[in-house]
């Protein structure tokens, strides 16, 4: 593939974006190039597929991963390849993901006989709703990988530029939705009653001392509550109220910790009014972490293919690459596509000419690491 088809491949699948787990057009595309180049694939999901590369030389077992799906957001870029499907955008460069990796895999097969172990490309569905790498990792086909690694596009560094920290890179995304049950009253006479509204409003700002009493400050946390409901009209006292949030965390001892504190306070918080609450959680996927050996070795490739090494913002953003390290360690990689504007954003772009460079680098780690780099020879 040409760096002109590459570009080409990149745009036509930013005009069709796809949500999670809807991937069809996307998966297609993907699967019709890597069999043109006899590249063997499985599709164990209905949307998503794995692409087999490997000399039969032994080796270690390496997996890249892309991940393919969209966002349900009206696109504001005004590019001449913007998304022709209202309301859903390729906001987070997923279709630069795949692009990337699909032509990775198309220069590992090119340069098959170099690879020592095997090389599993991964076009993972559905990242954004944080499920889809669960699901991979259940069909049972990636037990043998021993190390993984992703690229995410990263606005604010410049084409050629590479970000790749050691240690902790996003946050564990949970989710909590809290119910507080008083008396209904009317709102005349509200010592009838047991109005849950004071306890919602005081809980709110409370939370927030979990945050800045009841943890080191050095362990970086943040909780916001996004959703707070009660009551539908001026007169009458209702009988219940709801909020819901985020807590992020990146280490898994202050994760407990904070949930604790978070359940205990509510329910405390609650009782001293005479009322009652809930607390439900949603665990997202656990905090990144890269591991820092492999973290060396990928810095030595990007700096033997001339490639700049940036500096990257932390993030309490969530990303389920995270999962995948719970099996073996691996690196989360951003990439610089430059353009300034948050992922996520109406007006966000991703520069296509950080493609080409960006995807022989991960064919380049991906082969280095399937024979026997050592991490020792992995410099800084
Ligand atoms: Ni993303």
């Amino acid at each position: 593939m040409t760096e002109t088809e590459l570009i080409a491949f990149f745009e036509d699948l930013h005009q069709h974006p796809e949500l999670g787990f809807e991937e069809f057009r996307t998966t297609g595309k993907v699967r019709q190039v890597l069999e043109d180049a006899g590249i063997p694939v499985r599709t164990p999901l209905k949307t998503g597929l794995i692409a087999y590369l490997g000399s039969g030389k032994p080796g270690r077992t390496i997996a890249l991963r892309a991940d393919m799906d969209a966002l349900p957001v009206t696109e504001e870029t005004g590019l001449p390849y913007a998304s022709q499907v209202q309301g859903k955008m390729h906001a987070c460069g997923h279709d630069f993901h795949t692009a990337m990796m699909l032509a990775a895999a198309l220069e590992l097969k090119e340069r098959e006989t170099e690879i020592g172990g095997e090389v599993l490309v991964i076009f993972q569905p559905s990242e954004e709703i944080c499920n889809g790498a669960q699901q991979v990792i259940e069909t049972g086909l990636l037990d043998d990988v021993e190390e993984f690694y992703a690229g995410h596009t990263y606005p604010y560094l410049p084409v050629g530029t590479l970000g790749i920290k050691d240690g902790p890179v996003m946050a564990a995304p949970d989710a909590f939705q809290i119910r507080i049950r008083g008396k209904g009253a009317h709102a005349g006479n509200p010592h009838l009653g047991t109005d849950p509204i004071p306890v919602a409003c005081g809980l709110a700002l409370q939370a927030q001392t979990i945050v800045s009493r009841a943890k080191d400050a050095f362990e970086p946390a943040v909780l916001s509550i996004t959703h707070i409901e009660a009551g539908n009209t001026w007169n009458v006292v209702p009988e219940e109220a709801f909020l819901e949030g985020t807590l992020r965390t990146m280490h898994e001892d202050v994760r407990t910790e904070m949930h604790q504190r978070l359940t205990a306070m509510a329910v405390a918080f609650a009782q001293a009014s005479g009322c009652t609450a809930t607390v439900e959680w949603t665990d997202g996927s656990p905090a990144l972490e890269n591991d820092p050996g492999l973290a060396a070795c990928a810095r030595t490739v990007a700096a033997d293919l001339g490639l700049t090494l940036g500096k990257q913002g932390n993030t309490m953003g969530g990303e389920d690459f995270s999962e995948y390290l719970r099996k073996a360690p691996g690196v989360f990689i951003r990439v610089g596509t430059g353009g300034g504007v948050a992922n996520h954003h109406p007006k966000f772009t991703a520069d296509p000419r950080a493609l080409k460079g960006a995807a022989h680098f991960f064919a380049e780690l991906a082969i280095r690491r399937s024979g026997f780099m050592p991490e020792e020879q992995a410099g800084k």
